[in-house]
């Protein structure tokens, strides 16, 4: 669905900043990119949807080459939903913002057809669709903006920082319904995203960057485990991570609270004498 081979890219007048890249993603895979802050995990991002070109290298999505395609076939593909929703949302009504980006999408089809799909999306958001994006909250502005990206039925999903600003609950909405459109549709998920337990409960594997490169991909769970890697990437791991390693042996596998009093247990009943 997504390949990378050794991509590079500099912004104009500046020092790569992604370099020699390469990995690929199979369809329906939900995969995190982790780094620091200027690590390129966002250009890494644009340049998989398109909006930017490689210097050396490429970036084929189904099989195309971005360097190629036009920007509607790409559109109709990949979906991005930005950190901010009001870069993204431009009309008065929620359902005339969806209507927005179908009609920019998926033009060549009946009106009606359009029509109908914005009622299915309305009702799957709990949306009436009368509702005017800018008198919402920051949490329904980024329902809004993932229900009319979700509304084209995109390919790839590409999320950049998602869940910042958001409460615990608008973060668990937005995200257990993205985990649905990947489990379901077998949409492949690309997600940037600072917050580590987010991470951990949703994404299966990790690419870890550092300076541009390409640090190391893998599961999420052995990523995390990997206290030179995070060092490495300047990554704090999620609590719970943090917590069964230093807890050691017979903790490898614990990756929440439940799974840690669970081995606790499970050791004091079988009579084991855990330090
Ligand atoms: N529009 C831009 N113009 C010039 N330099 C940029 C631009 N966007 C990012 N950079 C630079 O590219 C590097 C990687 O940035 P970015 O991909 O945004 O990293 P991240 O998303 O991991 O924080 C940084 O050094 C940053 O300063
Ligand atoms: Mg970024």
């Amino acid at each position: 669905m997504i390949r990378l081979e050794n991509v590079s890219f500099s912004y104009r007048g500046q020092g790569p900043s992604v370099q020699n890249v390469s990995f690929h993603a199979e369809k329906g895979e939900f995969i995190a990119i982790l780094g620091a802050n200027g690590a390129g995990k966002t250009t890494t991002v644009r340049l998989i949807d398109g909006l930017i070109k490689p210097d050396s290298g490429k970036v084929l999505i189904h099989g195309a080459d971005t360097a190629e395609s036009s920007v509607s076939e790409r559109a109709r593909r990949v979906g991005f939903l930005f950190q901010n929703p009001d870069r993204q949302i431009c009309r008065n009504t929620v359902r005339e913002e969806i209507l927005f980006g179908l009609r920019s999408v998926r033009g060549d089809e009946k009106e009606e057809a359009l029509q109908a799909r914005t009622d299915e999306i309305l009702k799957d958001f709990s949306f009436t669709g009368d509702e005017e994006p800018f008198s919402l909250s920051r949490g329904q502005r980024q329902r809004v903006a993932l229900a009319s990206i979700l509304a084209v039925e995109p390919e790839i999903l590409i999320l950049d920082e998602p869940t910042t600003g958001l409460d615990y609950l608008e973060c668990c909405h937005i995200m257990d319904r993205i985990r649905r459109m990947n489990e379901e549709q077998q949409v492949t998920v690309v997600m940037v995203c600072h917050d580590m337990e987010v991470v951990l409960d949703y994404a299966k594997r990790a690419l870890v960057m550092a300076g541009g490169r390409l640090l190391a991909d893998g599961g999420v769970r052995e990523i995390f485990r990997d206290a030179a890697l995070m060092e490495a990437a300047s990554i704090l791991p999620p609590q719970m991570i943090g917590l069964s390693l230093r807890l050691g042996k017979g903790f490898e596998q614990c990756d929440s609270t439940d799974t840690i009093v669970q081995t606790v247990l499970d050791a004091r009943r079988g009579g084991a004498k855990h330090e």
